[in-house]
């Protein structure tokens, strides 16, 4: 059907809402057939600036953008949406303690997810962008006991495309001859590259890439860290490449992974490789197009598995 697919995204008048909401416009999310209305949330300060953004918004005349909700209200805002993009958080200023961020963050998730279950369309899928996001999604989703646990999602592709790029251009090859890389653990400086159980070409990272202390003590530093070099350099976070994970992200959930290959998500654990079940963690994961699985079999050798388990979970 042609109806409209209703898009909620928080942290709306953010910088990485600058860079998705005109992507989603244009139809990139869901396809040049296929309407949107966006329901635009942030909290009652940022109204102004997003008036402003739904202002741009409709001066682009997108033919597929049907509607814009704009709100600081919850219940509003999650008024059945079929999708939720949790890009708004806190994050952590000069003198805050990391405690007191989870504080902050712990009630601004635990809302959004009793808003959602209480509004959002039956079918609503949810991605957790604002960090610390695999703890918040775990927050959300546990206070949305009757939204399935399979429709909670939060971001590693950031990392994922990072560390594809690192390793196309030590191997000197195209970024499409990188595949299945996943990120295992939290999305933080803590998680892990699987390099192992990557391919180029098809073949094992290790065998194109014969540097194993390059593979270990650079890359996985580069990756961990390229957030903050952003940082440094831009005087900004990450904000059009994340915009541009979410969208691939989206892409890689409701399109049929390529056989043999598989993308870097955090799910909701079942146990699969001794990750304890019921926290959000980043897998390997693939698509048939409407349910995600988490990829089973890959080999974990003593290296991975200490880069396996999401930590600072506290
Ligand atoms: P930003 O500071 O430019 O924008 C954040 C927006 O969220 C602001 O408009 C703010 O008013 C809003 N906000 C704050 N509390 C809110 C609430 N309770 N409800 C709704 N909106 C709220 O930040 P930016 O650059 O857009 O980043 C957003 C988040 O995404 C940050 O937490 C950042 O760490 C995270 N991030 C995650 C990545 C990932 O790979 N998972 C990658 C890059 C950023």
């Amino acid at each position: 059907s042609n109806a409209p697919i209703r898009v909620a995204v928080t942290g709306a008048a953010g910088a990485i809402g600058y860079s998705l909401l005109f992507r989603i416009g244009t139809g990139e999310l869901f396809g040049p057939n296929q309407p949107v209305i966006l329901h635009l949330i942030d909290i009652e300060p940022a109204l102004p600036a997003l008036q402003g953004v739904t202002m741009e918004l409709d001066d682009c005349a997108y033919p597929l953008l049907k509607g814009i909700v704009a709100t600081a209200n919850l219940d509003e805002g999650f008024k059945g949406v079929n999708w939720a993009l949790l890009v708004g958080s806190v994050s952590r200023k000069a003198g805050m303690e990391r405690k007191d961020l989870l504080g902050i963050n712990g009630k601004i998730f635990t809302g959004q997810g009793q808003a959602i279950q209480k509004n959002a369309a039956s079918g609503v899928r949810i991605l957790v962008v604002g960090n610390p996001c695999n703890t918040n999604c775990l927050i959300a989703m546990n206070n949305a006991p009757e939204v399935p646990r399979e429709r909670w999602y939060a971001m590693t592709r950031l990392d994922e495309n990072r560390a594809r790029l690192q390793l196309s251009r030590k191997a000197g090859v195209d970024i499409t001859a990188v595949s299945n890389v996943a990120v295992w653990g939290n999305h933080s400086a803590t998680q892990y590259p699987d390099f192992y159980n990557a391919r180029i070409n098809s073949k094992p990272v290790t065998d194109v890439i014969q540097d194993e202390t390059w593979l270990k003590n650079e890359f996985i530093p580069t990756v961990q860290q390229r957030g903050t070099a952003v940082i440094k350099a831009r005087g900004a976070g990450s904000a059009a490449s994340a915009a541009n994970a979410i969208i691939d992200s989206v892409h890689s959930i409701v399109r049929p992974t390529p056989a043999g290959d598989w993308h870097s998500l955090c799910v909701c654990s079942d146990g699969s490789y001794g990750i304890e079940k019921g926290i959000i963690c980043g897998f390997p994961v693939r698509s048939n197009g409407s349910k995600t699985e988490i990829v089973q079999g890959l080999s974990i050798n003593e290296f991975s598995k200490r880069g396996l388990m999401p930590r600072s979970m506290s």
